[in-house]
């Protein structure tokens, strides 16, 4: 028997708050968004989806009816007692996460017995306590406090949303909690119910512990180059090993993206701040930097100086199927590039216009990989897009004056590309 669904409300309406909302309105609950960007509202309610995410266009479409945009946070409290929140938590100049629009939603929210906040922002633990004790302050103990990390991946995340490996609820075994539970439960995914503060931890512990498989395998990957093994075997064979696993055991030129390099600093601060020094971390986070920079040096190898060198960069954005560029590799690599005196040219499917407010001045934006090309010394692969492992490297060849090809996430066949008549140099292999 299909019981009749709450309504909740999402306040942020980015990568996270999009996709949640889609996703609890197409579980049959009617979703209130609310954003302060009145310019995104303004192109949601026109049907406009702002960002590029496989299935999210269509899941909007379909939902339409129960989907709600204003800039007003009022419908939201007026029409759900579920308040998730999905601002952003960016960096600081310290590396702290920023929670000034985590507060400022705190403090817009009125005194209330009826409502809670869950947190879908990931913050560092300690987070909710302390939203409770300003509650507290302000007159507004009654409102409840949820802890629901997200653990999308962008690119795949209306999958995701669907079909969870977990959800995670830590609360104060009150109401909201099981009101939470309750919404999560037609995905029939596993539930981990805990308090708060583990809740928290479990969201900064994984992406940290993810951080550091590409880490490992990256420094990994640097020595087969040393020792003549191949890291595409080696992390084969490490992954059938069922205590390993397969997944994010892909060298490459470091991690990047809006999640990662700023969770694994903040849990590194939180460390800090605590008075543990978080040795591991601290490690990690170097590793992935030295790792961006070491696509220089291949090219160093191969080309001598970079000075008036042409190098064309293949995708841009922090991954394939995504147009986020935050904290996106070819960020650093451009930058890097023009200081050593390279010109830079740059082709990306979907995530130019994003690229074109990150990228250093003086990049050259290209309509297609092989107008990238043209003329270019070296090319270096940055994004794994599918359609990259497509191109004809007989027609690359023929475009470009130089002959190398970085090809930096090993998502091209070796082979292929040395058949179009060009070098080719991955990541740990020959
Ligand atoms: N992007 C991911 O893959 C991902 C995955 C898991 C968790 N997270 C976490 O989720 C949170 C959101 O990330 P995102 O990538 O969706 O961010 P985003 O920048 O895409 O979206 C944040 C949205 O919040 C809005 N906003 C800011 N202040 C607001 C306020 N006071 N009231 C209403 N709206 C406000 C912004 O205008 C923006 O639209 C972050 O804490 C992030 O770490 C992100």
């Amino acid at each position: 028997m299909s019981r009749e669904r709450e309504p909740i409300g999402v306040i942020g309406t980015g990568y996270v708050g999009l996709v949640t909302a889609a996703g609890f309105a197409e579980l049959g609950s009617d979703v209130y968004c609310v954003d302060i960007d009145a310019d995104k509202i303004a192109r949601l309610e026109r049907g406009e989806i702002p960002i590029y995410e496989p299935g999210l266009a269509e899941l909007v479409e379909k939902n339409r009816r129960r989907l709600h945009f204003s800039t007003e946070l009022s419908d939201a409290l007026d029409q759900a007692r579920l308040l998730f929140v999905a601002v952003g938590t960016p960096p600081t100049y310290s590396g702290d996460a920023d929670l000034s629009a985590v507060n400022a939603v705190v403090s817009a929210m009125p005194p209330s017995d009826r409502h809670a906040l869950v947190m879908k922002s990931t913050v560092p633990v300690g987070t909710g306590a302390n939203i409770t004790r300003v509650f507290g302050e302000q007159g507004k103990e009654g409102f409840r406090y949820v802890s629901c990390p997200e653990f999308l991946k962008e690119g795949a995340a209306v999958a995701d949303f669907l079909n969870p490996d977990r959800v995670v609820v830590g609360d104060d075994s009150d109401w909201a909690g099981d009101a939470v539970v309750e919404l999560y439960s037609p995905l029939d995914a596993p539930l981990v119910r805990t308090d708060i503060p583990s809740a928290e931890m479990i969201k900064l512990a994984s992406n940290a512990f993810l951080a550091t498989k590409i880490s490992f395998i990256n420094e990994i990957a640097n020595v087969c180059e040393e020792t003549g093994a191949n890291v595409q075997e080696v992390a084969r064979g490490m992954g059938l090993d069922e205590r390993i696993g397969p997944q994010f055991l892909r060298p490459g030129i470091g991690f990047g993206g809006s999640c990662f390099p700023k969770d694994v600093s903040a849990l590194k601060q939180l460390a800090g701040n605590s008075g543990y020094h978080f040795q591991l971390l601290t490690s990690v986070i170097e590793v992935n930097e030295l790792q961006k920079r070491r696509v220089i040096q291949k090219l160093q190898k191969h080309l001598g100086s970079l000075v008036g060198k042409r190098i064309a960069l293949l995708g841009l954005a922090f991954k394939a199927n995504t147009d986020d560029m935050r904290e996106a590799s070819s960020l650093v690599l451009a930058a890097r590039l023009q200081a050593d005196g390279a010109r830079v040219s740059a082709y990306d499917p979907v995530a130019e216009d994003e690229a074109r407010e990150l990228m250093p001045s003086g990049v050259d934006f290209a309509g297609s990989s092989l107008d990238a090309v043209d003329g270019a010394d070296a090319v270096v692969l940055v994004t794994e897009w599918p359609e990259f492992a497509e191109l004809d490297f007989a027609d690359v060849a023929a475009r470009m004056s130089g002959t190398l090809v970085v090809d930096g996430r090993n998502h091209l066949d070796p082979e292929t590309v040395r058949a179009g008549g060009l070098k080719y140099e991955g990541i740990g292999r020959r």
